[in-house]
């Protein structure tokens, strides 16, 4: 099968290591876009392991189109029945950019009723009733008058993993969070800090991380709804998954935040994900932490960032004593996200590097001081 992985623009080599190391094959990579190789185990493994990418799709095709006619005759080309059985739903989900077929209503349209027209002569009925519990969320996106086709495998985006039912007011993304993590230096033989941890996404992935605890082994997938992914494969991936999960690693992980009601937050999540046990979490200001005493620390972080007129003042001299403090450190480093193109003007020293990445659909940059 070939499969599409998505991802946040930014995360697209760290998608494809991911996927290479569940030993698939990668036939390309494009913005926002891992395609690859798999069988149905690939595609188990893919969803319930992958900590960065958004969704798995499997692709049925692409083609171009500039008329609504050659759009129907593609879409209808394509052998819907070899997945998709007689009751079974499949609602249609279209995007379109610099396309002369831009209407996106339109093109679901037309796409649904070529799937219908396709199924309804396969299988000799006018009746598809979209009934049953298997579902095929078909997504269509149109770049440039050229048309991919897939069929959505995981339901929920990935970046939920069933741990964080409660958020604070600006949670950053699980996905988001596993690539910081994944691009900083961080190993067990350091101590890992986010100062501003807010609902705890940033320490439960390093802990889900650290304990090798499969990001998606607590959710369900929209394969698991199909009949032909078998049930028994799922359960032996998961109990793999299960089996080498590490129960006795000790990482040092410290989570802070100045905020008592998004502490207890942080910690209730962190008991959801079955890391609680590895976070040492703490409501503190960091202007009262005293940084002379962090040695061989890495700090990932998601500060406020001062978007609001009335926080910016507070943001501007919070980035300010973060590079004070910063400097009484020994041997730490810092991976700090944010939108503020200043950040390394206030903070006091200019960054060893800096990536473009999206906080949701935030331009941001990831700033490391190593
Ligand atoms: C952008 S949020 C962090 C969101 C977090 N990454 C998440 O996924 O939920 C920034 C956090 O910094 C905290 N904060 C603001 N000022 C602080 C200070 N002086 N010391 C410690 N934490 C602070 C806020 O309470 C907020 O939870």
């Amino acid at each position: 099968m070939e499969l599409i992985a998505t991802c946040t623009f930014g995360l697209e080599k760290l998608v494809r290591n991911e996927l290479k190391n569940l030993g698939l094959w990668i036939a390309s990579v494009e913005d926002g876009k891992i395609t690859f190789e798999a069988d149905e185990e690939g595609l188990i493994k893919a969803n319930l392991c992958s900590r960065m990418a958004s969704r798995i799709q499997l692709k049925v095709g692409e083609f171009d189109a500039t008329t609504f006619d050659q759009l129907f005759d593609a879409v209808s080309e394509f052998k819907w029945e070899n997945c998709i059985e007689v009751s079974d739903r499949f609602p249609v989900q279209a995007t379109s950019a610099k396309s002369l077929l831009h209407s996106e209503p339109a093109i679901q349209s037309i796409v649904k009723k070529a799937v219908v027209k396709r199924l309804q002569r396969v299988y000799a009925t006018d009746v598809l009733p979209e009934n049953s519990d298997a579902l095929y969320q078909i997504t269509v996106k149109c770049i440039k008058d050229h048309f991919t086709v897939s069929i959505d495998t995981s339901g929920e985006a990935l970046h939920k993993r069933g741990y964080r039912s409660i958020a604070n007011a600006a949670p950053m993304k699980e996905t988001l969070a596993a690539a910081m993590i994944n691009l900083s230096d961080w190993d067990q033989a350091r101590t890992l800090i986010d100062p501003f941890c807010g609902s705890g996404t940033i320490p439960i992935e390093a802990a889900l991380i650290a304990k090798k605890m499969a990001a998606g082994l607590n959710r369900e997938f929209a394969f698991e709804t199909w009949p032909w992914i078998p049930q028994d494969k799922i359960k032996q991936v998961r109990d793999e998954l299960r089996a080498a999960q590490l129960a006795d690693v000790m990482p040092k992980i410290f989570a802070f935040d100045i905020n008592p009601d998004t502490i207890e937050i942080a910690k209730e999540n962190a008991r959801k994900a079955g890391v609680d046990d590895i976070i040492v979490f703490k409501c503190v200001d960091f202007n009262n932490l005293d940084f002379r005493n962090f040695k061989n620390c890495t700090f990932v972080t998601n500060p406020p960032y001062g978007e609001r007129l009335e926080e910016e003042a507070y943001v501007t001299k919070m980035y300010q004593t973060l590079g004070e403090k910063f400097r009484q450190t020994k041997d730490c480093s810092l991976f700090l996200i944010t939108s503020r193109q200043d950040f390394p003007r206030l903070f006091g020293r200019l960054e060893d590097k800096n990536r473009k990445l999206f906080n949701g659909n935030l331009k941001c940059y990831l700033y490391e001081y190593r």
